[in-house]
């Protein structure tokens, strides 16, 4: 069984039973979310995991591509990478855990065809300090499905991941208990790391055993279904998100939710027992192809294939979601992507026409599921060529800053005289994209003259260090405000983006398509198809009808049409590029004064929320105004503004 036949088989498991199939979002969040890329299936779906209702119904299913820019360092060993595919099914307020951990136990052992003697499991402890309590009826379904399959599960506490690694698993051991630390899920984290309004749950996690691999102590003294010597792979988890993060510890939600994911690559890789998931059908043709162009074995250039393999496939489902290589935000991902896999290439040998050569095997992997891939190939060629020629001039230049060290180490006095700090190897890695072992091997080709001074190693990690706080730090504050995304300065600046949007068009015209949009606390950010600079009276033009519109109080709300309907002869606006379901919700802000027959002022289709009426726009004496206007990349302008 394929990657391909896995995905294809857990979509019509689940439609089966009652779920909607829905299309994956695009790699970049649409709308108000401020995290740079789609990094879970349920990331598209919080306002329906929160309540708004949603167009599909109660029952979801879908394969969501993913991408963890986090993970770019660990692609390599035999199980992380950037790019994957979440599969996913959700239950908004319908079934719960009786329904979904049979289902996908029955998914994994009667349609997969996993062996359930490989099958280990999880499940949330309690936590005293939140007053949460211990999930038994998970581990007691557990232990029924197991039995039905004669496996006489046993049940073990274990607590914090520490816990584990000392106390190990004893034998007949099949069902864990952990801590918040393991068994707790919300998009910020942990119980103490939520804010206020989020949504969480206590989950139940599904491992897979490879019994060939071998427990590596580094980790820890003792094995465990949490330990990260890649014994044991998580292969899915059921999180029941019954709880919302109030001023007080925990409220229940509403309705309790079921947000399940599971990597389609983990789970083929457990299906053909491999540890390794760049053996699995859809990453194994390109490493074939990797062994053919450099006449290379994989078993001696592991670490290479890998990371070209997954960053180039990364790297094509971006460009197909419409990111180009910069050096900004999701474009800055792309980039590193693109040369990580270009040098890595280099280190094979491999250096001509090597990106045309494996784009169409890409391509042909999804060509069923995700056929955009071969229907934007030759662009998507077009933008990883561009990206490899730029490289290879930053190369040069990296060699001239090379150069241009050399002559500084030269001046140098005492022991650094001709040494290359930590700094300037970190410069070199920083700046110019040179690995370390390409500085390392420039500076051999010179060691009679040239080498590395005594504390280069403990000052390159301090910087590689900050770096990475840096990037870490911009990233969680990201994530807070995408999900902070249903607060009322949020929907505020929605409901704000939605009334400029037609403004501008109003006074610059129809040729003004959204590309994309971003919300803060602070702002809203809106990116636009128009030729040219914006004058000062069309600036002041737009904000003066945004804020005639919200002075007339117009009354928000939605309705669900299907998407032919809304697109075609409703005229509803849309995101460029973005592609719908079947039915979609298509708000409408309208003055509650104009007749019912009359054309509401905006009309355009999105997920929600938004505020009820204006008028809350000008809480606190504010105004909409427009703050910045300029241009974005070519023939797109973006304009920031805020209520002020
Ligand atoms: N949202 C859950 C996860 O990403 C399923 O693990």
């Amino acid at each position: 069984m394929k990657a391909q036949d896995i995905r294809k088989k857990y979509l019509e498991f689940f439609e089966k039973r009652g779920h909607a199939v829905i299309p994956r979002a695009l790699l970049v969040p649409y709308n108000e979310a401020t995290v740079l890329f789609t990094g879970s299936g349920m990331q598209p779906l919080i306002p329906y995991l929160l309540g708004e209702p949603h167009p599909k119904g109660v029952r979801l299913v879908d394969s969501q591509t993913c991408l963890r820019a986090q993970d770019i360092e660990e692609v390599g060993d035999n199980r992380h990478t950037t790019f994957f595919e979440m599969l996913g099914n959700w239950s908004l307020g319908d079934y719960f855990k009786e329904e979904q951990l049979p289902w996908f136990f029955e998914f994994l052992v009667d349609v997969v065809g996993l062996d359930p003697n490989k099958l280990y499991v999880t499940a949330f402890a309690g936590d005293s300090e939140f007053d949460l309590p211990k999930d038994e009826v998970s581990a007691a379904l557990w232990q029924r499905m197991f039995a039905d399959k004669s496996i006489d599960a046993q049940i073990a506490e274990i607590g914090s991941e520490e816990a584990g690694y000392k106390r190990g698993m004893k034998d007949g051991e099949r069902i864990f208990y952990y801590d918040a630390s393991k068994n707790w899920w919300a998009p910020e984290g942990k119980p103490s790391q939520m804010s206020i309004g989020q949504p969480g749950g206590p989950d139940s996690e599904v491992f897979y055993l490879f019994e060939s691999v071998e427990h590596d102590p580094k980790w820890g003294e003792h094995c465990h279904p949490n330990c990260d010597c890649g014994r044991f792979m998580e292969i899915g988890n059921s999180v029941f998100m019954e709880y919302v993060r109030g001023e007080n510890g925990f409220d229940k939600l509403p309705k309790q939710n079921v947000d399940f994911g599971g990597g389609l690559e983990r789970i083929a890789a457990a299906k053909l027992d491999s540890p390794d998931v760049f053996k699995i059908s859809v990453l194994w043709p390109i490493i074939e192809m990797l062994e053919k162009l450099s006449k290379k074995k994989y078993d001696e250039h592991t670490e290479s294939m890998r990371v070209i393999a997954d960053h180039l496939r990364g790297a094509m489902f971006l460009a197909v979601d419409g990111v180009r290589p910069s050096n900004k935000e999701q474009g800055y991902v792309m980039r590193r992507l693109v040369r990580r896999a270009i040098l890595k290439a280099f280190d094979l040998g491999v250096e001509q026409n090597f990106v045309q050569e494996i784009t169409p095997i890409i391509a042909e992997l999804y060509r069923n599921d995700f056929p955009e891939l071969l229907e934007n190939e030759d662009e998507v060629v077009a933008v990883l060529v561009k990206e490899e020629k730029a490289f290879k001039q930053t190369i040069r230049k990296g060699y001239r800053e090379f150069d241009k060290i050399s002559e500084i180490a030269n001046r140098r006095q005492g022991e650094d005289h001709n040494k290359f700090t930590g700094e300037d190897v970190f410069t070199l890695y920083d700046t110019y994209g040179f690995p370390v072992e390409i500085t390392k091997e420039l500076l051999e080709e010179r060691l009679h003259v040239f080498g590395l001074s005594k504390n280069w190693q403990k000052q390159f990690e301090t910087k590689m260090q900050e770096q990475r706080e840096r990037s870490q730090t911009a990233a969680k504050g990201t994530f807070k405000g995408g999900l902070a995304g249903h607060n009322l300065i949020h929907k505020k600046y929605h409901t704000a983006t939605h009334l400029m949007y037609q403004a501008l068009r109003d006074v610059l015209g129809d040729h003004v398509v959204q590309h994309g949009s971003n919300i803060t606390e602070e702002r809203l950010r809106f990116d636009f198809s128009h030729p040219e600079k914006m004058t000062d009276e069309q600036k002041k033009q737009v904000e003066d009808i945004v804020n005639e519109q919200i002075a007339k109080d117009l009354q928000v709300s939605y309705k669900e049409y299907p998407t032919e309907e809304a697109t075609g002869p409703l005229g509803a606006l849309g995101q460029f590029g973005d592609r719908y379901g079947d039915v979609v919700k298509v708000y409408s802000m309208k003055d509650p004064n104009s007749p019912s027959d009359e054309r509401p002022f905006s009309f355009e289709i999105c997920g929600g929320p938004h505020v009820d009426h204006t008028l809350q726009l000008f809480e606190d004496g504010k105004k909409f105004k427009i703050l910045k206007e300029e241009s974005s990349s070519a023939g797109i302008r973006r304009i920031k503004a805020a209520l002020v």
